[in-house]
């Protein structure tokens, strides 16, 4: 696992939207925060979000990415979010961009919401926006056709739907994300013939060469299963979205935490 991101730090700005949040996103977490964010705890380092809070606290167990993205004169912890280094009610809001997709579906799912419910503070918001697929399940080969057809603008929008089509198929929606490369380059063992068609960069196409080998595992239930498996402590009071490509597979899940 520690490869996996070893390679994402070294990559990280040839990564856009969806997989990185954009301008767009950040404006809605901080909406969704309001003006007075208090001591707030991020789950990642991602850079874009270093901003949210004044009091804010990183937590992610990868050294090479808080190293390679975290801004240095901000506070980072390296920890484990299903075993969250803090006491209860440590926090009075917790943010965080995509986490869900790198855990297993439901039950390390399960357990990272019920950590975040045991460190926010009663009244308190979990502000995450995390990546889901489609509630009605598309399979690699359409979104492969749609590509060939112009009908996908963004090579990363084609890369998420692309893995978000294979957890669909898959049970628990969980599944090696090499299985993505692989499955791409069986669709096209010729990329400059894509990039033709597409319009695409070939470099930002070598991206997915990042999943070559990778033992990590992606999960994308679609929303209405992610829901299932909220603690009662967390009540939905808001969903957003942005109006990028993809937008409505990656909702803002705007969570208060309930005594
Ligand atoms: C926030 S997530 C998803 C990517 C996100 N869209 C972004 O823009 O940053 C990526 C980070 O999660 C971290 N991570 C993954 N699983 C973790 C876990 N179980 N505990 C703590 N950090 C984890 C990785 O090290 C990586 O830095």
């Amino acid at each position: 696992m520690s490869d996996h991101w070893q390679n994402f730090s070294h990559h990280w700005n040839r990564l856009g939207s969806p997989m990185r949040p954009c301008a767009e996103d950040i404006g809605n977490f901080r909406a969704a925060l309001g003006d007075t964010p208090g001591n707030c705890l991020l789950l990642g380092v991602t850079p874009e979000l270093a901003g949210v809070s004044a009091q804010l606290t990183a937590l992610d167990n990868s050294a090479d990415m808080i190293r390679a993205l975290w801004p240095q004169d901000k506070r980072a912890i390296l920890g484990e979010w299903l075993d969250m280094p803090f006491e209860d009610a440590s926090f009075d809001n917790v943010v965080g961009d995509g986490c869900p997709v790198l855990l297993e579906f439901p039950q390390q799912q399960t357990r990272f919401f019920a950590e975040i419910a045991r460190v926010l503070k009663p009244g308190g918001k979990l502000v995450l926006r995390a990546f889901v697929c489609a509630a009605q399940a598309e399979s690699p080969e359409q979104v492969c056709h749609e590509a060939m057809q112009g009908n996908i603008k963004g090579f990363h929008a084609f890369k998420w739907r692309l893995s978000m089509a294979i957890a669909s198929q898959t049970p628990g929606y969980t599944f090696r994300i090499a299985e993505s490369l692989r499955t791409f380059d069986r669709h096209f063992p010729d990329r400059q013939q894509l990039v033709d068609a597409t319009g695409w960069d070939m470099q930002d196409v070598a991206t997915l060469d990042l999943y070559r080998d990778s033992a990590a595992l992606y999960s994308y239930p679609p929303l209405s299963e992610l829901r299932k498996i909220l603690p009662k402590t967390l009540v939905e009071t808001g969903l957003m979205y942005g109006h990028y490509e993809l937008a409505e597979r990656c909702p803002l899940l705007v969570l208060e935490r309930r005594a």
